[in-house]
């Protein structure tokens, strides 16, 4: 079968022949028909996110049917439409009894990242990982949820956000375009920043109270006087870069949750008084539990949460896809048709 690999940072990534999967013991396999593309992709190609496996089937947001399953799992699974949970924890480790194996400490697959993912035509995945997908979402729309609706579930859980409290979602892309519709969705006031006005204008029809344009504005004063001096509480922060960094924590209010999503690679300083005299946090948000799929899942079925779809490529195009994802012209995801 065809499979797009990574060859390690700063090697194009290339479309090769490999082996299809058969599915092993409580495994399924599945004919992809939709993988979307992440960001996530660029930092593999810059080296800013290296974990070290190549060469590697790229893509973590896979969406296909199950033609196949292997020994122990019932064959009245097959045809089903599914979504892959990109996670497979060890299931003892303290994180992966409480549902939260996308922290686990021996964790075994991570489609994608470690382990061989969906740009390519099939995969073999534990039974478990391969969610099934209600008719009203068409395969195409499903994929961004594996990872852009899902990150933004989790990471909005991890908030613990709450109605009428002002939530920023700095980075108005894909995962932005989630915790925007979320956040409306939990009652909070949301103010999206971006640069780009396409961008800012689907953030708006989403939902967002207010949109900044952080080439116009001072964003960090500007979210002071929206809020009425009280800072945000709860910022999103979806860039991770060095210009973005400082003011996300600056715009922060009193009790304010600051949390990661994005990064570019520099660190992040902050001196611990402002953390202390206003009762802030500052957190971190990895991927999603399956848990926060199957919430993604009923998010985009029941129509609180739509995905947004800039382009659809075959295969064979997804250079194409990466360049125009590097240019920052997407306004939604490129989601690959193998
Ligand atoms: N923690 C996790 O589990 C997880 C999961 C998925 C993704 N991520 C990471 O999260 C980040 C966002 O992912 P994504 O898929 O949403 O990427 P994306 O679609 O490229 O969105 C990022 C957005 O940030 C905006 N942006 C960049 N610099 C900005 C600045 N200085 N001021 C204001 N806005 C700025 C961009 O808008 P313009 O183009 O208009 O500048 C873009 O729309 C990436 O770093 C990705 O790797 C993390
Ligand atoms: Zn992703
Ligand atoms: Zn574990």
């Amino acid at each position: 079968m065809k499979a797009i690999r990574y060859h390690g940072p700063d090697q194009p990534f290339i479309l090769e022949q490999v082996a299809i999967p058969e599915p092993g013991p409580g495994q399924v396999r599945v004919k992809i028909t939709a993988a979307g593309m992440c960001h996530t992709e660029l930092h593999f190609m810059s080296g800013v996110l290296n974990l070290g496996v190549h060469p590697l089937t790229m893509g973590h947001e896979i969406v296909g049917h199950i033609d196949a399953v292997g020994p122990n799992v019932k064959s009245s699974r097959v045809g089903e439409r599914v979504i892959v949970y990109y996670y497979a924890g060890c299931g003892k480790c303290r994180y992966c009894r409480t549902g939260e194996e996308q922290i686990c400490q021996d964790l075994q697959e991570e489609y994608g990242f470690i382990s061989d993912g969906g740009y390519a035509e099939y995969i073999a995945v534990p039974e478990r990982n391969a969610v099934p997908l209600p008719d009203n979402i068409d395969d195409v729309h499903a994929a961004p949820i594996g990872c852009g609706v899902t990150t933004a579930v989790h990471a909005a859980r991890l908030t613990g956000l709450k109605s009428r409290e002002w939530a920023v979602i700095y980075g108005a892309g894909s995962v932005g375009f989630g915790l925007i519709q979320l956040a409306k969705a939990q009652g909070a006031n949301v103010i999206a920043i971006g640069r780009t006005t396409a961008k800012l204008k689907q953030a708006d029809s989403l939902g967002a109270d207010i949109c900044l344009d952080a080439t116009k504005v001072k964003t960090a004063e500007e979210v002071r006087r929206i809020t009425g001096g009280h800072g945000a509480d709860v910022v999103f922060e979806c860039v991770g870069s060095t210009e973005t960094m400082p003011l996300a924590a600056q715009m922060l209010g009193r009790r304010g949750r600051l949390i990661f999503i994005g990064y570019t690679g520099p660190d992040f300083h902050i001196n611990p008084v402002q953390l202390i005299v206003f009762e802030q946090k500052i957190m971190g948000s990895v991927g999603a539990s399956l848990e926060d799929l199957y919430t993604a899942v009923d998010l985009v079925s029941t129509g609180l949460v739509r995905t947004i779809i800039d382009r659809t490529l075959p295969l064979g195009e997804f250079a194409n896809g990466i360049e125009h994802l590097k240019s920052g012209k997407l306004v939604g995801k490129a989601v690959l048709v193998p």
